[in-house]
């Protein structure tokens, strides 16, 4: 078939043209292209991120090549090249310039870039991609020596006490943040799987910015929570309440769940969202017993993590979260449903039940009662 083209019109290409089939694929290192070069993929989005591409496309509603180039301080050829990444990676949208319109086509932000990657959204994301990219990536560069050695490689366990002690307290942040985001999303998933109408009083131990206790809350009214985390965390979770109007529903406390040595007592459900993968099984049992303690009898613990199957394959989520718990912790792991069940038995708590969740932070909440 011939087509005749003029210059300057957009060359139709038929998608089909290009597929091969499945049975070759098989045969051709395809996905490991795809797997060596993922970085690729992840340092667009990093860069797009650190330059301000999608904020400042939001701000000028759209522009055109020249127009971004210009904003950015970039010139022509990688002002180029990097739109034509973003909008592969359905960051940006391009859209071909009218009829008998000057200038070339204009980019906008899709959907998800304008919601997670615009800064001073209520969504922004940009600060765990920041975070990632200044500490992630480097120590990720470092898994093999990682594994030689089981110590993490994003700082240094000989000179800090944990990850979170940098010197960038802007960069913290903002990973506290994107943090927010992301549970938000895991909290409207466990708010929609699990029914906490039968619970009055939530503790959600190492609650972060309370992104959970703010979307429970407000799913369910009549619920009231504490969120208990070290000292500045818990100052934030106080900012985001006031800020949010949930000062009457949502308390902070300061407190230490390895130090102290119990939790605060008056509530009927304990939440861990991505506590017991930052530490060893030991820790993880304690931290157990503490819940059990300090629940009535009924109470319920209620653990959200990217859960490992019990045979260990998989999901890829679960998998890599542990790997990065390598990396980035001293003793954590992404445990498996067989290990949480062990350590709630062990605890005292009665059978579990597993809700799967489709959210990004968790595949699973795992729900166990105290007889
Ligand atoms: C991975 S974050 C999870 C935050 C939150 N649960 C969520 O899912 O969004 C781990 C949390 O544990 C808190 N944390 C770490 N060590 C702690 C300790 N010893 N006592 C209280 N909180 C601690 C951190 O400050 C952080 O908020």
């Amino acid at each position: 078939m011939t087509r005749s083209i003029t210059v300057g019109q957009e060359i139709p290409v038929r998608r089909e043209e290009l597929a091969r089939p499945a049975a070759a694929a098989a045969a051709t290192p395809v996905a490991l292209m795809e797997l060596t070069t993922g970085f690729w993929r992840f340092k667009v989005l990093a860069a797009g991120v650190e330059l301000g591409l999608f904020t400042a496309l939001e701000r000028l509603g759209g522009a055109d090549a020249s127009r971004i180039g210009a904003e950015l301080g970039l010139p022509a050829r990688p002002t180029r090249m990097l739109l034509a990444c973003c909008t592969a990676l359905e960051l940006l949208e391009r859209r071909a310039p009218g009829e008998g319109a000057g200038g070339g086509a204009r980019y906008h932000n899709t959907p998800m870039a304008a919601q997670f990657l615009v800064e001073d959204r209520p969504h922004y994301f940009g600060g765990f991609v920041r975070y990632s990219d200044r500490y992630g990536y480097p120590g990720w560069d470092r898994l093999t020596e990682a594994l030689r050695t089981d110590r993490p490689t994003t700082w240094d366990p000989d000179v800090q006490e944990s990850a979170f002690v940098t010197a960038d307290p802007a960069l913290l942040e903002g990973f506290w943040g994107a943090m927010f985001t992301l549970s938000s999303f895991t909290a409207a998933a466990l708010g929609e799987a699990y029914d906490f109408t039968a619970h009055r009083r939530l503790l959600d131990v190492g609650g972060g910015a309370g992104a959970f206790p703010v979307g429970l809350c407000r799913r369910y009214p009549h619920l009231r929570a504490t969120v208990l985390d070290l000292p500045r965390v818990a100052a934030m979770a106080r900012a985001k309440a006031a800020e949010l109007g949930l000062e009457q529903v949502i308390e902070a406390r300061e407190g230490d769940f390895l130090r102290d040595p119990e939790l605060p007592g008056g509530h009927d459900v304990i939440l861990l969202s991505m506590i017991l993968h930052d530490w060893d099984e030991a820790t993880g049992r304690r931290l157990l017993e503490k819940c059990y303690a300090a629940l009535p009898s009924g109470g319920t613990v209620v653990i959200c993590e990217l859960v490992l199957d019990d045979d260990e394959s998989g999901p890829p989520s679960a998998a890599l979260m542990g790997l990065n718990m390598l990396v980035e912790t001293r003793a954590g792991h992404n445990w498996t449903y067989a290990e949480y069940a062990d350590w709630l038995a062990a605890a005292g708590f009665g059978p579990l039940t597993v809700l799967p969740l489709d959210a990004a932070g968790a595949n699973a909440a795992l729900v166990a009662r105290k007889p």
